[in-house]
């Protein structure tokens, strides 16, 4: 074999075929034959130190580093071992028997899809199953349990308005990222950085490898190597950019329904009010445009939006309004007019391609082009500023198209190169989102925006939300999973319409719905045209009075969910995370698709099946206190508690210290004067709490504060370790065992709990 080593890429070569594997950092190797583009695959590939020893074995070559050993054999098949114990390996068997076709036409003619796995692939990356007790976690919104072991998906963003489930290859979202877990305390990541379609079978026809495929994309991807979940995800997270750190606001309660009028607007709020139910934004579902013409307003519905959305502003309210993609093929409508004229749209045989969407004929802008991308920032901003707008919701950016899909050989030329439909489909969405956050940036503003489609490189421009659901209890029972692998695949500020989008809900439903998405990142209720109303308010008092309830914890968490975003913003940490994410060695913690950590401290485990009144719980290691009865629970097994409609099983570790607000029904930053301590019982605990103006980027320059607070025996301890910002705090009040113990603010106190 022939072995050259320099600038941390190993160059291996046997003659038939070549292979590079390139030391980015300890815990990251590209290990590639040729490169993905990464003109439009933007990753960040800074370089850190590795020092690797590389010597010969025999036939095969080996390189160490840390603790880890990498051996590449003749094949030139690729295995890591760390304190000796397998860590991660190619394939070396043969995977041929998945490019074989099968005879399908009969079953076609019914309707039945093909699998594409059936096809043939330039790219084929296999790698080994070591047991039947592997599991495959990641790959985005996928309508699925945690552990993707079994199935074939495929990266082509979709938009399919029928009812997700399990077998659905493609959703709206391409996040070709896995976190693998084996010999059970064991995991590694991979990510495929191709934006062209491809296949991901895991352990669907073999119980020996799993396989990547794809017929565009090259033999390249990325080996994540760590000790645990948080090292591989903070790395992983690194490579594809950190997510958005959005407004503190972003993080309230929203209201949305395609599509409230003019003065349901205000009807809403209004309701939200008098009602005391929590509320920070309204969205605006495509009706409130002119014949759906992006950027436009329909003045008979709404003659003076700015005033209304002032009017709504004065009250805490927000407007976000949607945006999609596709321009109204129209003479004399600017934003078509003005695209036309700088070549903007994508083509096909010379003239801009049109397909159908809302407002009918439609053309796509090319956001691949730099003057595009701009013109796109810029009728955001002044659509923002003409209306009083807060936010943008992206939609139907997968693209969604209603006259069949978009064909392959659509042209989408950036600036450097040209590019076809089937490069960029899956980056289309992120393009848009890129555009319409610069309107933020640009004037110093966290972006608020929102996207249905998006590719692995999307965080640090949007946020997202899960497409269109339905009001069904296993659409409740999914959005957990759902919101757990957003977040381990670098996209926390992720949820789902709450009350299902499609179909009716009924009290029940809403109120487990609400309940188990309390903790959701991203908290929008939205329902469809047509469907029943599913306002809080819209059922009988019960359920009211229970939705507001849970409303109330919500806002309680805030300051909570809000540390948890910083962190997340600069260290890739998940905020809503599966059990095994904190105990990976736990495999009773592997496969809990209902239970979820909400950070490291608080467990949320909510009922999420029709008529289900207790549920079983399994607490991991450790002391837990009830939230709402105090009750201590010994962890590292199974209760059954009982959880009548009125009740989620909220639990914190025993010792936390958790953040909260009181009374809020909107989020006003420059009201957040008292800071609640709550502390639960049975054990000490530290805690670093973060402060900052919540909606501008001063925070990138450091202008926040950091908050140490210990507690040991009945001591706890307040300290300032960075301060920065003008504090909003007046007070700080400490909840202990039913006490509540108030002090003035001060950067530095001590408090003794049993005075
Ligand atoms: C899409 C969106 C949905 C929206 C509708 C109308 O289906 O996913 O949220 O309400 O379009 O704009």
């Amino acid at each position: 074999m022939d072995v050259q080593y320099s600038g941390q890429i190993l160059r291996l070569s046997n003659g038939r075929e070549e292979k590079h594997l390139h030391w980015i950092q300890p815990g990251l190797i590209r290990i590639y034959k040729s490169k993905n583009s990464e003109e439009l695959v933007r990753l960040n590939l800074e370089p850190k130190a590795v020092e690797l020893l590389v010597e010969h074995d025999g036939d095969d070559v080996v390189a160490r580093w840390d603790d880890y050993l990498l051996k590449v054999d003749e094949a030139l098949n690729v295995a890591v071992y760390r304190e000796g114990r397998p860590c991660f390996a190619e394939y070396t068997g043969d995977a041929s028997v998945y490019t074989q076709k099968k005879e399908f036409s009969l079953a076609e003619l019914e309707g039945h899809k093909r699998s594409e796995a059936m096809a043939d692939f330039k790219t084929q990356i296999s790698v080994a199953i070591f047991d039947d007790s592997d599991k495959f976690y990641g790959l985005g919104d996928k309508a699925a349990a945690l552990n993707r072991r079994g199935y074939e998906y495929v990266s082509w963003n979709t938009d399919d308005p029928t009812a997700h489930n399990e077998s659905y290859r493609s959703l709206y979202k391409s996040i070709n990222y896995l976190l693998v877990n084996h010999h059970n305390d064991r995991y590694y990541g991979l990510f495929y950085p191709s934006s062209y379609r491809c296949v991901f079978d895991l352990g669907k026809y073999s119980r020996e490898f799993f396989y990547i495929g794809s017929q565009k994309g090259e033999y390249d991807y990325f080996l994540i190597l760590g000790k645990t979940p948080m090292d591989i995800t903070g790395i992983y997270s690194g490579l594809v950019g950190r997510p958005l750190f959005v407004p503190r606001k972003m993080l309230g309660y929203h209201q949305s329904r395609w599509s409230y009028g003019g003065r349901e607007l205000g009807e809403v709020a209004e309701r939200f009010a008098e009602l005391k139910l929590p509320l920070d934004y309204i969205h605006m579902d495509i009706d409130y445009m002119e014949r759906y013409k992006v950027y436009t307003v329909d003045r008979r519905e709404f003659p003076d939006l700015k005033q209304t959305a002032r009017e709504l502003g004065a009250r805490g309210v927000d407007l976000i309004t949607i945006v999609d993609p596709g321009v109204k093929v129209e003479q004399g409508y600017f934003v078509h007019d003005e695209l036309e004229a700088m070549g903007g749209f994508a083509t096909l045989d010379g003239k801009s391609y049109v397909n159908q969407v809302w407002p009918g004929d439609s053309k796509f802008p090319n956001y691949f082009r730099k003057e595009v991308a701009d013109y796109v920032t810029r009728i955001t901003e002044d659509f923002m500023e003409e209306n009083a707008v807060a936010g943008i919701w992206c939609d139907m950016n997968e693209p969604a198209s209603f006259r069949g899909p978009l064909p392959d050989e659509v042209e989408f030329p950036s600036d450097k190169a040209m590019h076809t439909h089937e490069e960029v489909h899956n980056l289309y969405g992120e393009y848009m989102c890129r555009a319409v956050s610069e309107a933020f940036t640009k004037h110093g503003r966290r972006p608020a925006v929102i996207t249905r489609a998006a590719f692995a490189t999307s965080s640090p421009f949007t946020t997202t939300w899960n497409g269109d659901n339905q009001s069904l209890w296993h659409h409740l029972a999914v959005s957990l999973p759902q919101v757990m692998t957003m977040n381990l695949c670098n996209f926390p500020m992720n949820g789902v319409d709450i009350g299902g989008f499609g179909g009716d809900t009924n009290p029940e439903l809403l109120i487990r719905w609400i309940q188990a998405n309390v903790f959701s990142p991203f908290l929008r209720n939205h329902t469809s045209l047509d469907t029943r109303h599913q306002e809080p308010y819209a059922f009988d008092r019960k359920t009211l009075e229970l939705y507001r309830g849970a409303l109330d914890i919500r806002y309680g968490f805030l300051p909570y969910l809000y540390d948890l975003l910083e962190k997340d913003h600069r260290t890739g940490e998940p905020i809503q995370r599966p059990l095994f994410f904190d105990y990976p060695a736990d495999p009773q913690a592997k496969e809990r698709n209902d239970q979820v950590m909400v950070g490291p401290n608080v467990m949320l485990c909510p009922v999420v099946h029709q008529g289900q009144t207790s549920r079983v719980v399994y607490f991991p290691q450790g002391r837990w206190v009830d939230y709402f009865t105090g009750a201590v629970y010994e962890g590292g097994k199974e209760y059954l508690v009982s959880m009548p409609l009125e009740a989620m099983g909220l639990y914190v570790k025993a010792g936390a210290i958790v953040p909260m607000y009181r009374g809020l029904t909107h989020i006003d930053d420059e009201k957040l004067d008292t800071l609640y301590l709550y502390i639960a019982k049975g054990g000490d605990g530290e805690y670093l709490h973060y402060e900052d103006d919540g909606r501008t980027l001063d925070y990138t320059r450091g202008i926040c504060n950091r908050y140490r607070i210990t507690k040991t025996a009945d001591v706890l301890r307040f300290e300032t370790v960075c301060g920065n910002f003008p504090t909003r705090y007046k007070q700080v009040v400490i909840l202990w065992e039913g006490k509540e113990i108030a002090i003035p603010f001060a950067p530095q106190f001590v408090c003794r709990l049993a005075d």
